[in-house]
């Protein structure tokens, strides 16, 4: 078999999505919001976001949290695998990119399951240790933050709670151990982390899609993640 050229992978994808994922309305909607908004197009591949989907139905999530909503596209995506009951905790740093996930998740019937919180991670995420633990954590927001956010996913979750990490392929560039690129330094400590610290268990696949060439780590955390932490 020889390496796929970017027709091939993107024929495939496009025939993937056809097959699997379909055509949605509201996600498309909320795609087309995000792009009039001048926001960049990096929301997950159709492919990727039916994954985040099914990873909240295997693992039976009812607390999802999100950092980095950015137009919402993923958020929608994982409220719909979650039952009526449950939550998406979604944090997006700039509130103009708020309210236009906000517009985007009610129009797609989901709005009563997200909860949006503005403000940067690091900041909203020490609030969220009041609240019952969370049992899926995806991250997609800037990647040099990125052992912070699992940090953080480790104390919010409980053993068993699943953690998605987002962009860890980088177009091959994070197994570059000479890049001098702030955010694929911040991926490869964010793999490292995963592959040493005791209280995850990972594994990460490469990705081509829609979005190019990336990956996706997904992880779960062990009953090392139950200990208390110590500042
Ligand atoms: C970028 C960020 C993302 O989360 C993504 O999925 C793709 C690109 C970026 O910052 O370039
Ligand atoms: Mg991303």
């Amino acid at each position: 078999m020889t390496d796929p050229s970017p027709e091939a992978w993107r024929r495939v994808d496009a025939y993937l999505t056809e097959t699997l994922v379909g055509h949605d309305p509201d996600l498309e909607a909320a795609v087309a919001e995000q792009q009039s908004a001048g926001l960049p197009a990096i929301e997950v591949a159709p492919v990727s976001g039916k994954l985040l989907h099914l990873l909240a139905r295997i693992s039976g999530s009812r607390r999802v949290l999100e950092i980095g909503t950015l137009g919402a596209y993923s958020t929608i995506w994982m409220a719909r695998g979650i039952p009526v009951d449950g939550v998406v905790v979604t944090i997006e740093a700039e509130p103009d990119i708020a309210a236009i996930a906000r517009a985007n998740v009610d129009r797609a019937g989901v709005g009563a399951k997200v909860d949006i919180r503005t403000g940067r991670g690091e900041h909203v995420l020490p609030t969220l240790q009041e609240e019952p633990p969370f049992d899926l954590v995806f991250i997609d927001a800037d990647k040099e933050s990125n052992t912070i956010y699992l940090d953080w996913a480790a104390r919010l979750g409980h053993p068993g709670t699943v953690v998605v990490v987002d962009n860890i392929g980088r177009g091959g560039e994070v197994a570059d151990p000479a890049t001098t690129a702030s955010n694929v330094i911040g991926t490869q400590r964010g793999l490292e982390m995963l592959g040493r610290d005791p209280r995850f268990d990972a594994t990460a696949l490469q990705t081509l899609d829609s979005k190019g060439w990336d990956g996706v780590a997904i992880a779960v955390l062990t009953d090392a993640a139950a200990l208390p932490v110590t500042e």
